[in-house]
This record gives C-alpha cells, sequence and structure tokens, in this order.
C-alpha cells in the first residue's frame, strides 16, 4: 500500500530560546522609557518585566500548543505507517504460507475441536481425489474407511475430555479413503494448535503405498532366502519318515504283519506332509488379511521348521510357550519370518563364536495388553560398534556367507506394523535378548 507523507513541522524551539526572543522584543521599549521617565522607572520597570513575562508565557503557551498538535499529528501519521506495515507484512506471510501449504508434497489438512476440515491442500487433493471445495466444511471422518470413520467422533471426543492421546503428537500408518472408496496405506502425524482461543488439528499425510510393496517384495525375497537356508534341514527333516516308511514297506514285502506297519506309514507320511505345508505355507505370499493368531501355533509350525537344523549344531533350544495364550492380530507367516530371522541370527552368532557350551531360549508372555516373545542366545553378543545399527538395512556382519543384513530390518517393519515392538538388549560376550512384542486381537476384530 502507498504511504503518505509527513507534513513538514515547524522546527521545534526550546523554551530557553522563546524566552530570549521575547526579551530581545522587549528591551527597546525598556530602554525608551529609561529615558523618558528615568525617577519613574524604579516603579515602572518591574511592572514592565513582569508584562513582558506574561507576554512570554503566552507565546510560549501558543507555541507549545501548536508543538502539541504537531506531535499528535505526526504521531497518527507514524501509527498508521506503521499499522499499514504491518498488515503488508501480515499479508505477505500469510501469502507465504498458504504458498507453502498449497505446494507441500504431503498432504494436508486442518481440523477444527468438532472435527470439521478446515484446510484441505493440492496433495490432499490429489491424494483423496477430492476438490477441496467438496470437503471443507465436511466431517473428516469422510477421509477413513470404516470402522475408523465410525470411531473418529468419538475419539476427537475422549481427547478433548482426557487428554489422552492415541495419534495426536505421536503419529502412526493408517487406512485412508478415497472419493472413490478404495482404501490406501498412509503415513499420518497429527498436531495440534490454538488460534484466537479456537483449537484446531494439523494432520500431514503421506502416501506409503510404493513404500509398502517395496517391503512386500523384500519380505517376500528375504523369506524365500530363509527357505533356501532350512532347506537342508527340511530335507534332513523328512528323510527321517521316509527311511522308516521304506523300512515298513520292506517288512511288510518279507512278510511282516501289514497292520502295525500301515500305521506306522501312514504316521510318517502325516509327518511328512505336514513339514511339506509348514513349508510351502511359510513360502506363500502374505497378501491375506491380518487375522487372529497364535503365537502358540506360530512357535511350534517354526520348530517343525529348525528344530532339526539346531539339532545339527548342536544348538540346545529351550522352549517355554504356553498353548493358551492369548491371540494377536497378524499374518502367522510374517510372524513366523520374524521369529525365524531371530532364531537362525541366534544360531549364527553362536556357531561364529565357537564355543561348544550353544544354548538358545524361547519364550512367550503375556505383557500389558500384548504378548511377549523372547528370543535369547548365550553367543557374542551383538558387536559394540553395530549397536542399534543392526535393524537399519544391509548392516551384516555375514555378508561373507550370503548375509544381506535385511533380517532385522524387515522383522522390526512387520512387527511396527502391527503397532507392535521389537528390541533388544546385549552386552559383548553376554549374549543377545531379543524381544517382540504384539498387541493383543482387539475386541470386534
Ligand atoms: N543374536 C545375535 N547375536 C549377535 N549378533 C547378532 C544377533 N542377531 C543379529 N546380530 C547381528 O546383526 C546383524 C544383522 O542381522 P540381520 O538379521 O538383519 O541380517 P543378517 O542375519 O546378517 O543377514 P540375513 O538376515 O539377511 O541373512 C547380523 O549380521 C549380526 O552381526
Ligand atoms: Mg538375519
Amino acid at each position: 500500500m502507498p504511504s503518505v507523507p509527513a507534513p513538514a513541522a515547524p522546527p521545534p524551539k526550546s523554551e530557553s530560546a522563546l524566552l530570549r526572543n521575547a526579551a530581545r522584543a522587549l528591551a527597546p521599549l525598556l530602554l525608551a522609557l529609561g529615558w523618558w521617565q528615568r525617577d519613574r522607572a524604579a516603579v515602572a520597570v518591574p511592572a514592565l518585566v513582569a508584562g513582558g513575562a506574561a507576554a512570554a508565557t503566552a507565546v510560549l503557551a501558543q507555541r507549545s500548543r501548536m508543538g502539541v498538535a504537531a506531535s499528535v499529528r505526526r504521531a497518527t501519521v507514524e501509527a498508521e505507517q506503521a499499522r499499514e506495515r504491518a498488515l503488508d507484512a501480515a499479508s505477505a506471510h500469510s501469502a507465504r504460507i498458504q504458498a507453502i501449504v498449497d505446494t507441500a508434497t504431503e498432504g494436508i489438512v486442518t481440523i477444527d475441536s468438532a472435527g470439521r476440515i478446515d484446510t484441505f491442500n493440492g496433495a490432499a487433493e490429489r491424494l483423496f481425489g477430492y476438490r477441496a471445495a467438496e470437503v471443507l466444511g465436511r466431517n473428516v471422518s469422510v477421509l477413513m474407511p470404516p470402522p475408523h470413520c465410525d470411531d473418529h467422533d468419538g475419539y476427537l471426543q475422549r481427547y478433548l475430555t482426557t487428554g489422552v492421546r492415541h495419534i495426536i503428537g505421536i503419529g502412526r500408518e493408517v487406512a485412508g479413503r478415497r472419493k472413490d472408496g478404495t482404501t490406501f496405506p498412509i503415513e499420518l502425524s497429527v498436531g495440534e494448535g490454538w488460534i484466537g482461543g479456537q483449537r484446531f488439528f494439523t494432520a500431514v499425510i503421506r502416501d506409503v503405498t510404493e513404500r509398502k510393496e517395496m517391503q512386500t517384495k523384500l519380505g517376500q525375497a528375504e523369506r524365500l532366502a530363509a527357505v533356501g537356508e532350512l532347506a537342508a534341514g527340511v530335507a534332513h527333516e523328512i528323510n527321517n519318515p521316509i527311511n522308516t516308511i521304506i523300512n515298513c514297506a520292506q517288512l511288510i514285502r518279507d512278510g511282516d504283519a501289514p497292520d502295525d506297519n500301515c500305521l506306522v506309514i501312514q504316521e510318517e507320511g502325516a509327518r511328512i506332509a505336514e513339514i511339506v505345508k509348514d513349508l510351502l505355507q511359510f513360502a506363500r505370499d502374505d497378501s491375506d488379511r491380518p487375522q487372529p493368531t497364535s503365537i502358540f501355533e506360530v512357535v511350534q509350525r517354526t520348530l517343525r521348521l529348525v528344530g532339526e537344523n539346531f539339532k545339527r549344531h548342536g544348538v540346545d533350544l529351550t522352549v517355554d510357550v504356553a498353548e493358551d495364550l492369548p491371540y494377536v492380530k497378524a499374518r502367522p507367516q510374517q510372524i513366523q519370518q520374524v521369529l525365524l530371522n531371530l532364531l537362525i541370527n541366534a544360531k549364527d552368532a553362536l556357531l561364529q563364536a565357537g564355543g561348544d557350551d550353544r544354548r538358545v531360549w524361547m519364550s512367550a508372555r503375556v505383557d500389558g495388553y500384548g504378548v511377549q516373545l523372547e528370543v535369547a542366545d548365550n553367543g557374542p553378543g551383538i558387536p559394540g560398534h553395530l549397536g542399534l545399527r543392526i535393524f537399519e538395512p544391509f548392516v551384516t556382519t555375514k555378508r561373507a556367507r550370503g548375509g544381506t543384513g535385511l533380517g532385522l530390518s524387515i522383522s522390526k517393519s512387520i512387527v511396527e506394523g502391527y503397532n507392535g515392538t521389537l528390541d533388544v538388549e546385549s552386552e559383548p560376550g553376554q549374549g543377545a535378548t531379543f524381544r517382540v512384542w504384539l498387541p493383543l486381537v482387539e475386541r470386534g476384530d
């Protein structure tokens, strides 16, 4: 906005300068009077001086009134200019913020405390397929698939009354719903703020479809690699019942009673079928939906695959997992993948250390509203220079022997995908303990 120039104000004068001017104006008059009536001067001069002072005071008062008016005018103009500058700055700032919001590559959606959408930027339009005008003022639950869309108002209300946070300030992976009804995985982080006494929430939304697909592919590749690793043990496992079957068949041919032998053949055949089924199920893709999963069953299936492998390497495996543990919500073969990686890592660490006393403990128990699964070994522990970097992709000490360093990073993303955690505790030389925590199936799942 153009600014208004200030009118030129009279140059300020000090009080002493004004007095000097008044005295200068009265001096000739005083001199003339003194010459004309010298004897009366004794009386007249003080009177004249007093009159002069009064005149000077009047001049001063008028000048000072003019000065005050000018100062007020000047201050008013300056205040107006400052206000315009502040308005210009505020509108430039708000234009900049708007441009940032509009050009952000992540979806930005703000809602008020009733859940109504206030802001819907360009990236959010592209992600959800709505124009901003279609959703502004509507409840944010239009962007969520069931059951979350039905829960959201209750969740917001609970937060406003209790202050207990589930997503606000934390962020997590959830599903979004497009205008056409399709859903897609998003990473959501929500912040809270106040403007003019009104509470609002800002959601930053990132589409993680590609990342999820990549993770799934990596997970499958890693799982197939584990199948390869297990193949020798599984072949050995299958070899025992096959030999038994061959022997039984030979006995029958040699004239032995067929009934008992046939029973053994049946049992051993069933054992082989079970192992093959476990292996196929593990290798299968995991695109089916998460389901109530028994940790006990996953552990049993995993043991059928690695049991023989551990025995062959002289690793003593102790298992303490109760059958009646409550279920967690997951894809069973993904949890099996996590468990297998932890067990194979423990076995590798023990073999690498070269000691004779090779032990692994696996246990599970209810912990809070989840199940905690522990895999511990008495091996060399996590190398000190690696620390928590073991959870990063491609960090491995087994590259020479075909290790990819993906096992733990994939395991962690699988577990975190179910809102669980994967941690480790280890001292060099004191073994390592890995802990997986998975939330229990919620009612209604
Ligand atoms: N129980 C353990 N004891 C000691 N070190 C371990 C243990 N588990 C993992 N590590 C260390 O963490 C590294 C990373 O493990 P991760 O499972 O991610 O990859 P990897 O086992 O090396 O390769 P991959 O799993 O692809 O075969 C291992 O190379 C090893 O150095
Ligand atoms: Mg591994």
